[in-house]
C-alpha cells in the first residue's frame, strides 16, 4: 500500500493578507508549471509513474490563515492528483491554519464586513466532495465527534482520521492541538470492535502527539492528551501516526515500554520554513510504501521541491532523513551482521543489492539501524563502501584491508 503525503501546503490567493509571500498561490497561472509545487506535481504524475500511489494523504494546513480560495484550490487539486496518480481516495484532516483566520487590518472596512460573515469551519464543511470524506456519515462523525475510523478492506488496514483542531473555537487552543477524553473514549469503543487479527492502522492528524522540539521548534505546542492517544493505539495493534505542523520531517517510534507506534512528521509541501529548521529542511513530498502482508513494514521516500525544476529525489533533510529508508525491521542487528559476515565468506566484497536478496529484512532498516549495523560489521572486520551518507545503505560490504 502506497501513501503519497502532502502536508502543510499553506496555499493562498495573491489578494489574501500576506498572499504575496505564499509559496503556493491558488491564482498563479504562470506559464512555467514548475513554479507552482502542486500543479507541477500533477503535471509530472500525468507523464510518469514516479508518483503513483494508492492513497493521497494531507495532514492539514491546506491553506494559510483560513483563506477560502486557498482551501478550495487545494481540495480540488488533491482530487485531481488522486485521479492522475490512480489513487483510490484522499485522506485529509484540518490544520490550525484551515480553521483559524486572522482579522483584517482595522482600516479595511470592506474586508472587516466580509470577515464578520466568514467562518473557516463552514468553508470546510461546504467543500465538494465533502471534507474530509466523501461519505456523509464519516464527515458528520468527524465534525461532531472529532474523528472517523475507516476499514480499507482491500489492504486489511484501519485508518483513523483525527481532528486535532476540534477545540480551535477556543482561542487559547489556537497554538496547540488536542484530543479530548470524550473523543478518546469514542475511539476506544470503536477500536475494541475490531478483530484482533486486523491490527495494522494509520492515524492521520495535524499536530504532533509527542514532543518535537529540536531545532528550537518550541515545546509548548505538543498535542493535549497526545500520549493518551499513543497509548490507546498501542493497546490496539500496530500503528503508524502521520502528522504535520512542524515543517520538519522526522520518523521515530513513540516512547514506551513495548511495541509503540511509528510517528512520521511530514515536511511542509509548500509552506514557509523558518528559524534553524530553514537550514535543515526544504519543501518535501513523501511516499510511504507498506508491505502490509508482512505487517507494519515498509519504505519512506522523499522528494524535495526545487523551484523551476520540480520535485526531485536528491534533496534530503539531513542524514537522519535520507531520500529513502525503511522501517519495521524486528530482528537482531548483531545476528544479522554475523549472518552477513558468513554469507560473504572468503569473498573480498559483496554488493548490497545481492545481500538484500539473501536478507530481505534489510529493506526495513531505519537510518539509525543502518548506522548500528555498520558498527557491528566493522567489529567483524567488514566495512561499508560507496554511499556518501552514513545513514544510507552502502554500495557493497567488503573485508577490511589488512
Ligand atoms: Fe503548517
Amino acid at each position: 500500500m502506497r501513501l503519497l503525503l502532502l502536508s502543510d501546503l499553506h496555499a493562498q490567493s495573491k489578494k489574501d493578507p500576506g498572499g504575496q509571500d505564499a509559496k503556493l498561490l491558488c491564482d498563479d497561472f504562470r506559464a512555467d508549471v514548475n513554479a507552482n509545487p502542486l500543479l507541477s506535481l500533477i503535471e509530472s504524475a500525468k507523464s510518469s509513474e514516479e508518483f503513483s500511489c494508492d492513497y493521497i494523504v494531507c495532514a492539514g494546513d491546506m491553506t494559510n490563515r483560513a483563506s477560502p480560495d486557498g482551501v478550495r484550490f487545494v481540495w480540488e487539486k488533491l482530487h485531481d492528483l488522486k485521479n492522475t496518480t490512480g489513487a483510490k481516495d484522499v485522506f485529509a484532516t484540518v490544520g490550525n491554519h484551515d480553521v483559524s483566520s486572522r482579522p483584517p487590518e482595522k482600516n479595511d472596512a470592506a474586508a472587516i464586513a466580509e470577515h464578520q460573515d466568514t467562518f473557516p469551519r463552514e468553508n470546510l464543511m461546504r467543500l465538494a466532495p465533502r471534507f474530509p470524506s466523501a461519505s456523509e456519515e464519516k464527515s458528520d462523525k468527524y465534525w461532531s465527534h472529532g474523528y472517523y475510523l475507516e476499514r480499507l478492506n482491500g489492504f486489511s488496514v484501519n485508518v483513523l482520521i483525527i481532528n486535532s483542531c476540534w477545540l480551535h473555537e477556543n482561542h487559547t487552543d489556537l497554538y496547540r492541538g488536542s484530543i479530548t477524553s470524550y473523543t478518546l473514549e469514542k475511539i476506544r469503543h470503536d477500536l475494541s470492535a475490531l478483530s484482533a487479527e486486523d491490527n495494522i492502522g494509520l492515524t492521520i492528524l495535524h499536530h504532533h502527539p509527542h514532543q518535537h522540539s529540536e531545532l528550537s521548534l518550541g515545546s509548548d505546542d505538543v498535542m493535549r492528551n497526545g500520549q493518551k492517544l499513543i497509548d490507546l493505539l498501542n493497546e490496539n495493534g500496530e500503528w503508524l501516526i502521520i502528522h504535520g505542523h512542524k515543517h520538519h520531517p522526522k520518523f521515530v517510534k513513540a516512547a514506551g515500554q513495548i511495541g509503540m507506534p511509528f510517528v512520521m512528521a511530514c515536511g511542509s509541501f509548500s509552506g514557509q520554513i523558518g528559524g534553524a529548521n530553514a537550514s535543515v529542511s526544504r519543501n518535501f513530498l513523501h511516499r510511504i510504501s507498506i508491505d502490509v502482508a508482512k505487517g507494519l513494514k515498509g519504505v519512506v521516500e522523499t522528494w524535495a521541491w526545487l523551484d523551476g525544476l520540480g520535485w526531485k529525489k536528491e534533496g534530503t533533510a539531513d542524514n537522519k532523513f535520507p531520500k529513502s529508508f525503511g522501517f519495521g525491521f524486528d530482528g537482531d542487528l548483531r545476528a544479522l551482521a554475523r549472518s552477513i559476515e558468513t554469507d560473504i565468506g572468503g569473498q573480498p566484497a559483496k554488493k548490497w543489492i545481492e545481500l538484500q536478496k539473501t536478507f530481505p529484512e534489510t529493506r526495513y532498516l531505519l537510518p539509525d539501524e543502518i548506522r548500528l549495523l555498520r558498527r557491528h560489521l566493522e567489529r567483524l572486520g567488514l566495512q561499508f563502501s560507496g554511499g556518501d551518507n552514513s545513514a544510507l545503505a552502502p554500495y557493497e560490504v567488503g573485508r577490511k584491508m589488512k
